[in-house]
This record gives structure tokens, C-alpha cells and sequence, in this order.
């Protein structure tokens, strides 16, 4: 099929490697940008990345030659169904729709006391500190309180939270079919699954708008099967990210104490947590398969390849912003594309900006106004797929 259109074919790096990936991603992407900006990496096994914005967009949006349906990935397997990510069209829309409602930037409002009661509570704890460590003792804790009350799962499913996500999150990068990792991602399914089932009769009987109480309760519910796996999405797709997101920008403000002053004097949390959304994507890269065959910057995608947008390197393209690499709060340009675009959009965005910007960033730096990085732990960045920083201590 490749043959017979009219570009060249795609270069092949052999050069990058999975560790520079995972150390300097925002280097690679830069060199890729400006010298092959849609290249395949031998160290993602031959698949064609795009990593200019526009590309990026592209991929996500044009529904004609890019699309989700996946079956042969590992993620069926590791979600123990085919999810509501990995379709297209009225099916996908079908299983969307079901969980909309109890995810609208109006619907979502009421959490609000819930979320800052659960902040407070947190704060509490970190002032009992000198140092702490914001990943554990702060981050962590909110990620899974928060998803614990929006998602509609009692305090046992709440605990699991993050090893749940993990089994998730590498049974579905399970390329090597290593049974382990299935194994774990097995166990993880039917602990979900008996939380979900827990929770389903609880919510038959006292409804409370969580995702899960308005799929149950929907007049024409979609089935058990598909309640169960997208779910998962909401676990796998919102646990560490929330974190993630949350750390990135604890970080991006605290070692630029000057804007963190701005922003405390000018209340400009919106922006610290947009910018700290684009500085450092939680979700690096999004999957799609090449539905039909075309020419993108004169290179032939052939029809049936799985290929990967970048939106961590759309992030930082120039053509879009200048300094890319810099935290800046004070950015203008377009919005980053770190929730994803087009009809896969992330739909938990409006939820996370509430708990970011509206209570957890102005109240625990109301509450401590000189909270400052520890210099004797420096703060590393991990993960080439999901990214965010591994320590991150203060001193209150
Ligand atoms: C900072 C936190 C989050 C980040 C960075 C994030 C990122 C993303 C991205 C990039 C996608 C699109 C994936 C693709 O195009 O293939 C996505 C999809 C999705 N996200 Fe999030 N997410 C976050 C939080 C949440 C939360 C809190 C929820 C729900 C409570 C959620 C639910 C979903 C769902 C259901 C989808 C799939 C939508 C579809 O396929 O139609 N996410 N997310």
C-alpha cells in the first residue's frame, strides 16, 4: 500500500535509545522537531512518531486516516475488555456519553467543599512536618481521596488506587506478552471488578453522582462489561496522572520562587496549573492506527501502522511557544494538548483543573506561604510513556 504513494518512505533512527527517552525526553523531542520531525524509533520498535504539534493534532483529529480501534494491544488483555479508548464512532460515543454527565465542568462544581475539606485535611498532617515529602505525604493522598469520591469506590478500592493503575498501566504496555505482567494485571482486574460490583448495589440503592453511580443509573445503561472497563480508564488514565500533574507544577513554582510570588499575590493558580499541565505532560504519548494510507511532510504512513503522537514534544514545539523548556506562568499561546484532542479528549480535565487551580495549589501556599524545595534531595523526572517527578521534598 506504501508503494504506491507518492512520498518517500519514513527515515528509521537508530540512534535514540529507550534510556534518552526516559532521561531527556524534552532534548530528543527537540533534536526530532527539527530534524525529522516524523521519524520511526527503532527503541519503540520501528513505530513512526510525530512529534511537531500540528502532526500531533493531526493524528488526534482527523478522523479519516487516524483512528482507535485496537484490539491486538496488549490493553484489552491488561483491562480485561475492550475500553471505550481503544473505539471510534457510535460505539466509542455510546460509552462516552455514559459517564458525561457525572464528568461536565457545571456537574463537577459540587465537589468542591469535598475536595477542599480533603485538602484541609492534608494540610493538617504536612504541618505536623519539617520536611516532608510532597509525593507521599501530599500528592499521593489527594490523587486517590479525589478519585475515590468522583469515581464512586469505597475506602478499600481507594487504598488499591495506585497498584491497580500500575498493573494496568504496564499490562497494557506488555508488548513481550510477559506473562507476569498479565498475571498482575489479572489480579488487579478481579479486585476491581469485586470493588465494582460492591459499589454497583450500593449505588442501586442510594445513587450519589459519582462516574460510577450515573453509569449504573443511566435509564439505558450500557453493559456490565463496559461499565467495568472503562472504569478502568478512569483508574489507569487519572491516578498517577493527578499526582503527576500536581508535582510537576509543586515543582515548576517552587524552584522559581519569583513567579511563585506572582502567583500568590495575583492569584494566577489557573495559569500555574496549565503551564505546569504543558512543562511536563503526565501522559507523554497517545497510541493511534493509521486507518487509511497518506503522506504527512512528503513521508508515506502506511495503511494498519500502530503510530504514537507526542504530545509532551507538541508541547514544547517553538511554533507555538517560545522557551518551551522554561516553567513560565506568564505564557501566552495556544492551550497545551497534554488533556489530548479531538474525539478522545480527556474527559477528567475540567475535574483535575478544579482540584489544581481552584483549591489544591492557592490553599497550600495560603496555608504555607514559605514552603521551599529541600536542596539536599534534588528532584528527578522518570517515565518516557507517563512522566513526573520522583522526590520532591520542602521544608515548611
Ligand atoms: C492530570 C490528569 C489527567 C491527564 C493528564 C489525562 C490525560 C488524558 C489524555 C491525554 C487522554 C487522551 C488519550 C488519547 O487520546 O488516546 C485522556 C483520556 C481520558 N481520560 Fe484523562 N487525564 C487525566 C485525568 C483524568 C481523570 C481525573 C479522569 C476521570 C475521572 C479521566 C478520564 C479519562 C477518560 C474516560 C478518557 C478517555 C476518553 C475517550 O476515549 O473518549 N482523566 N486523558
Amino acid at each position: 500500500m506504501a508503494d504506491r504513494l507518492p512520498g518517500a518512505k519514513v527515515p528509521v533512527d537508530t540512534q535514540i535509545t529507550i534510556e534518552m527517552l526516559e532521561n531527556t525526553p524534552a532534548q530528543v523531542y527537540a533534536h526530532l522537531r527539527d530534524t525529522q520531525p516524523i521519524v520511526r524509533l527503532q527503541a519503540l520498535g520501528g513505530r513512526i512518531v510525530f512529534t511537531k504539534a500540528e502532526d500531533v493534532t493531526r493524528v488526534k483529529t482527523d478522523a479519516a486516516h487516524f483512528w482507535s480501534s485496537d484490539t491486538t494491544s496488549p490493553m484489552q488483555r491488561a483491562f480485561g475488555g475492550h475500553t471505550l479508548m481503544r473505539k471510534d464512532g457510535c460505539p466509542h460515543l455510546r460509552e462516552r456519553r455514559a459517564m458525561m454527565p457525572a464528568l461536565t465542568p457545571e456537574y463537577i462544581q459540587h465537589w468542591q467543599p469535598t475536595f477542599e475539606e480533603l485538602t484541609n485535611k492534608l494540610l493538617d498532617q504536612l504541618a505536623t512536618q519539617d520536611t516532608v515529602d510532597l509525593s507521599s505525604a501530599f500528592a499521593s493522598p489527594l490523587s486517590t481521596g479525589y478519585l475515590k469520591i468522583v469515581l464512586g469506590l469505597d475506602e478499600d478500592g481507594a487504598d488499591r488506587l495506585f497498584d491497580w493503575a500500575s498493573a494496568l498501566v504496564h499490562g497494557a504496555m506488555n508488548a513481550s506478552n510477559d506473562p507476569k505482567v498479565f498475571a498482575a494485571s489479572d489480579r488487579a482486574n478481579a479486585e476491581m471488578n469485586d470493588c465494582f460490583d460492591r459499589m454497583i448495589k450500593q449505588h442501586r440503592a442510594s445513587p450519589d453522582g459519582s462516574v460510577l453511580s450515573t453509569m449504573t443509573n443511566a435509564e439505558d445503561p450500557i453493559e456490565l462489561s463496559q461499565i467495568r472497563t472503562n472504569m478502568k480508564i478512569c483508574i489507569g488514565g487519572a491516578v498517577i496522572e493527578t499526582r503527576d500533574a500536581l508535582l510537576s507544577t509543586l515543582y515548576g513554582l517552587l524552584s522559581n520562587p519569583d513567579q511563585l510570588r506572582d502567583c500568590i499575590a495575583s492569584k494566577k493558580w489557573g495559569k500555574a496549573c496549565e503551564e505546569g499541565l504543558r512543562w511536563v505532560a503526565p501522559i507523554q504519548a497517545s497510541p493511534r492506527i493509521v486507518k487509511k494510507a497518506l503522506v504527512m511532510r512528503g513521508l508515506n504512513i502506511p495503511q494498519g501502522e500502530t503510530v504514537m503522537a507526542i504530545q509532551a514534544s507538541a508541547n514544547h514545539d517553538v511554533s507555538y511557544s517560545t522557551a518551551p523548556d522554561r516553567f513560565d506562568i506568564c505564557r501566552s499561546g495556544p492551550p497545551h494538548q497534554s488533556f489530548g484532542e479531538g474525539a478522545h479528549a480527556c474527559l477528567g480535565g475540567p475535574l483535575y483543573r478544579l482540584l489544581a487551580a481552584q483549591v489544591v495549589l492557592p490553599k497550600l501556599f495560603e496555608r504555607f506561604p514559605a514552603l521551599a524545595l529541600d536542596t539536599s534531595s534534588p528532584v528527578t523526572f522518570h517515565g518516557f510513556a507517563f512522566r513526573g517527578p520522583k522526590v520532591n521534598c520542602v521544608k515548611l
